[in-house]
């Protein structure tokens, strides 16, 4: 039990436990758990998967194989925000690779990269579900329709640092 309250805190192990109250079995808030425990650390750890997964009598595997599919759960540190940068079909079609290499320009980081001040990660993400208003990014929890290269200016215009 010390070795799970030192990987999850007792705030996080409280949190897990309230939602498994709701359901049958333990290891149907695989996903809750893992978002609650990247709520307050930012990501999950490869010593904080294996800790949630023993609490919710799963094996790391498995658990890694909930967290690896479903793409908002950082397996890796990620920046204080993070930049989603949507790929799919219809922001693709408006240009969403130009406003890429723009944020590749403006902050100095690649896909998958974090700037030097740990302020933003970049990530490319399948469909954010408003394809009317392509392109389409998230920063942190904010959504931006109608992305360009002007509103790119506004969104950063601080910069970011340089890539590591
Ligand atoms: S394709 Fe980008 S929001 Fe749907």
């Amino acid at each position: 039990m010390s070795e799970l309250i030192q990987a999850l805190s007792a705030q996080e192990i409280a949190g897990i436990d309230a939602e498994i109250a709701h359901v049958p079995y333990r290891s149907a808030v695989a996903i809750e758990a893992l978002k609650i425990v990247q709520a307050h650390r930012g990501w999950v750890s490869d010593e904080s998967l294996r800790a949630i997964a023993r609490h919710l009598h799963m094996s790391a595997e498995e658990l890694d194989g909930v967290a690896t599919f479903y793409n908002l759960i950082y397996r890796r540190p990620v920046g204080e925000q993070v930049i989603l940068l949507c790929n799919s079909i219809s922001c693709w079609i408006k240009g969403c690779d130009k406003i890429q290499k723009r944020i590749q320009e403006q902050l100095g980081i690649g896909l998958g990269e974090t700037t030097s001040d740990k302020r933003y990660t970049l990530l490319p993400v399948t469909c954010l579900g408003a394809c009317d208003k392509a392109p389409v990014l998230m920063v942190g929890e904010e959504l931006h329709e109608n992305v360009d290269t002007h509103s790119l200016s506004r969104l950063f215009d601080d910069g970011g640092g340089t890539s590591e």
